[in-house]
């Protein structure tokens, strides 16, 4: 088993690939599960599969999503929670009824924390498991917010979030001292346990983690090194994030 890599012309022509994957899973299965992430990589995707909901017919009514994560701690009206990232850049776009879309909470209570990470679990199973995972990669090697340390057979759980990972979202909550210190994730195992695995990153601050993640031994320093072992995970790169491969 090894990682199978896409090296495209651009990010656009990734993006177009990946969607096209995603629109022929959902129009050949009755009930696909999807696995979503958040973050700048995969808004370009979404917006392509709008596209093809408004123009080619492609419909998300009988399509059951999965988020990675979410942010904890933070106010279900902050534009920053990724419920409301996910709304304003894909859902409120399509034809996806709301009962068939899952996030952790953002706003758990701590007597409840761990009954909410089995819940939902529980509810990845009883949709059949994720068909289609999309992912991103964090410069920490994580993949949803499994930071360095993060066991291959962890699951839906609460994590302390690196500092590397806090800084990258400084900006978009003006400072870092607005950004939560914890959020709630999808654990490796969850993630390994999708059937297909698309991994996207794109531009030249991504290149030396995707060498990590691909070219160096399996860690859990690197959460995406894990991919590695998993029977079907791609990874869909433009020139720059393929720089250093
Ligand atoms: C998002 C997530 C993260 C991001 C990663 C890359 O739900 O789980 O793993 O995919 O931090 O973020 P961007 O795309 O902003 O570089």
């Amino acid at each position: 088993m090894s990682i199978q890599l896409h090296i495209h012309s651009s990010r656009e022509a990734a993006v177009r690939t990946v969607a096209l994957e995603m629109a022929t899973l959902i129009r050949n299965k009755a009930h696909a599960v999807l696995g979503l992430a958040t973050g700048a990589t995969p808004i370009p995707l979404y917006q392509e599969l709008v596209r093809l909901h408004h123009e080619e017919g492609l419909s998300f009514r009988q399509v059951t999503t999965f988020n990675l994560d979410e942010y904890l701690g933070l106010e279900s009206t902050h534009p920053e929670t990724y419920w409301n990232f996910m709304h304003r850049n894909f859902f409120d776009h399509i034809d996806i009824p709301a009962a068939n879309i899952y996030l952790p909470s953002s706003h758990v209570a701590e007597s409840e924390l761990v009954s909410h990470c089995l819940a939902y679990e529980e509810a990845i199973r009883a949709a059949g498991g994720i068909d289609y995972q999309i992912l991103g990669i964090g410069r920490t090697g994580h993949i949803g917010f499994n930071e360095p340390g993060s066991p291959a057979d962890s699951i839906t759980r609460r994590i302390h979030l690196d500092a590397i990972t806090r800084q990258d979202a400084a900006s978009a909550f003006g400072g870092l001292e607005h950004v939560p210190t914890h959020a709630i994730t999808m654990g490796c195992g969850t993630i390994l346990a999708a059937r297909h695995i698309s991994l996207m990153a794109f531009g030249e601050g991504k290149a030396e983690i995707v060498r990590r993640a691909v070219r160096e031994p399996v860690t859990d320093q690197v959460s995406a090194s894990f991919l590695q072992n998993h029977p079907c995970a791609h990874f869909h790169l433009d020139p720059a994030s393929a720089s250093a491969l």
